[in-house]
């Protein structure tokens, strides 16, 4: 970030205060920032604190001829290596969208040549709204980044989507954005379809069948590609519902995050969640649980070496998903982890379990795929396999999505 120019516009929401904490991580990070506030923006906050924080001045009309003469619009918007707008109200995105430039805030959106990021902040009906989420689809469409918005209380009482993003998680998607344009979605999303109006529902992480009160049964899975997916289907847009298994992950931003912690309460997680019109199944689920949970700390045998543990299968949330009917998701995704025979072992997977694709990857421990950073793929649809080369966890996952977005759009027609 040292040395990164960063030109923060402000939007006129209770959220504005956000971004005085946000100005201060990016100084901290060596980052120099110049602010704009709308006129809304300044009802919340003052120029006087962003002018503080950034020790520059903080700009706020477009009629200053003083400004217009000294750095105008135009040179505003083209000195900085990045433009973030937090908080992005729902009117502010809708300008956006649409190219309106009626204050010095809007001017300067419009004549910037830099990638913008924004941080969208309103209240739940107003994020869910149609003209919302047209105005979303347009500015993706256009190449705008977003981060969030978060679930949870609003500071009209309301519940929902909406909140904006935490200044952490916005200094992570501006760290991305100037350090690793590689790996964000818009890149590698190919024919930049989005998944505005889907409901894409993902299982992430392992699950823990309790042997007793103290000890369990789980796996080695970290969440990091079902997380990294829920990511990337909210990234183009889609209303993503993830449900997690215990992981130590952060919760995406802009997802409603359903957590559990066995098998039999994933499953019936899922099925709450339905209908969704995409599936993507990569929790590594328990096959197995205790047949009988003890109530009671199970103590050693006070003779002999040997104890029995007898399991008893837990239900297959992916093949429940997959089956015919009414409520099945017009594409089921499951994945294969295998440490032999990988192809074969997934391709009869995939019609066992009525999945329409299976991603199919190997978890060998000297693979590193289980619990790292990078994963090397297989994606088997009914057209055949595809070999994937190896990619990081996030790029596989806007990868994926965007074959999503692209096979759903396909699907689209015959379903209405
Ligand atoms: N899966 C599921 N519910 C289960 C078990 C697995 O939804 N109870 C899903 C996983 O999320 C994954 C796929 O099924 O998408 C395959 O998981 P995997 O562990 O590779 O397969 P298994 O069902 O364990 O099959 P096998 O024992 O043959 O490896």
């Amino acid at each position: 970030m040292q040395g990164k120019r960063i030109l923060l516009i402000v939007g006129g929401g209770i959220a504005a205060y956000k971004s005085l904490d946000l100005v201060r991580r990016l100084k901290e990070q060596g980052a120099t920032v110049r602010a704009i506030l709308t006129k809304g923006g300044a009802e919340f906050v003052t120029p006087l604190s962003f002018a503080t924080l950034t020790e520059e001045k903080a700009f706020t009309d477009l009629f200053d001829l003083k400004d217009e003469a000294e750095i105008g619009h135009i040179r505003l918007s083209r000195e900085a290596d990045l433009v973030v707008v937090a908080p992005a109200t729902a009117g502010l995105l809708a300008k956006m969208a649409h190219g309106l430039a009626d204050d010095l805030a809007t001017a300067v959106l419009l004549a910037t040549d830099k990638p913008v990021l924004a941080a969208p902040a309103m209240n739940v009906r107003m994020w869910e709204h149609a003209a919302t989420q047209r105005n979303l689809a347009t500015l993706r469409a256009d190449g705008i980044h977003f981060v969030g918005p978060d679930e949870g209380e609003m500071a009209c009482g309301e519940y929902g989507l909406g909140r904006m993003a935490e200044p952490p998680a916005i200094l992570a998607a501006i760290a991305e954005l100037l350090g690793t344009p590689k790996a964000t979605p818009r890149i590698v999303s190919g024919s930049g379809r989005s998944l505005a109006g889907c409901h894409v529902l993902i299982t992430s992480g392992p699950t823990q069948e309790p042997i007793d009160p103290v000890r369990y049964i789980a796996n080695r899975s970290s969440g990091k590609q079902g997380h990294a997916l829920a990511r990337a289907a909210a990234a183009l847009g889609a209303k993503v519902t993830l449900v997690s298994g215990p992981v130590t992950l952060s919760d995406p931003s802009g997802v409603r995050v359903v957590k559990v912690d066995t098998a039999h309460e994933m499953s019936a997680a899922v099925l709450a969640a339905l209908p969704a019109d995409i599936a993507i199944c990569a929790a590594a689920v328990a096959d197995w649980r205790a047949a009988d949970e003890a109530s009671h700390k199970l103590k050693k045998p006070h003779e002999g070496n040997e104890a029995t543990l007898k399991l008893t299968l837990n239900p297959d949330i992916l093949t429940t998903l997959a089956k015919p009917g009414p409520k099945r998701p017009r594409l089921v995704i499951g994945f294969a982890a295998e440490t032999e025979n990988l192809i074969e072992n997934a391709k009869s997977k995939r019609a066992r379990k009525g999945a329409d694709w299976i991603v199919a990857n190997d978890v060998w421990p000297g693979t590193g795929a289980m619990g790292g950073d990078e994963t090397q793929i297989h994606l088997i649809t009914p057209q055949g396999v595809e070999d994937w080369p190896a990619l990081s966890k996030d790029e596989m996952a806007a990868r994926l999505l965007a074959r999503v977005a692209d096979a759903f759009a396909a699907l689209r027609p015959a379903a209405e």
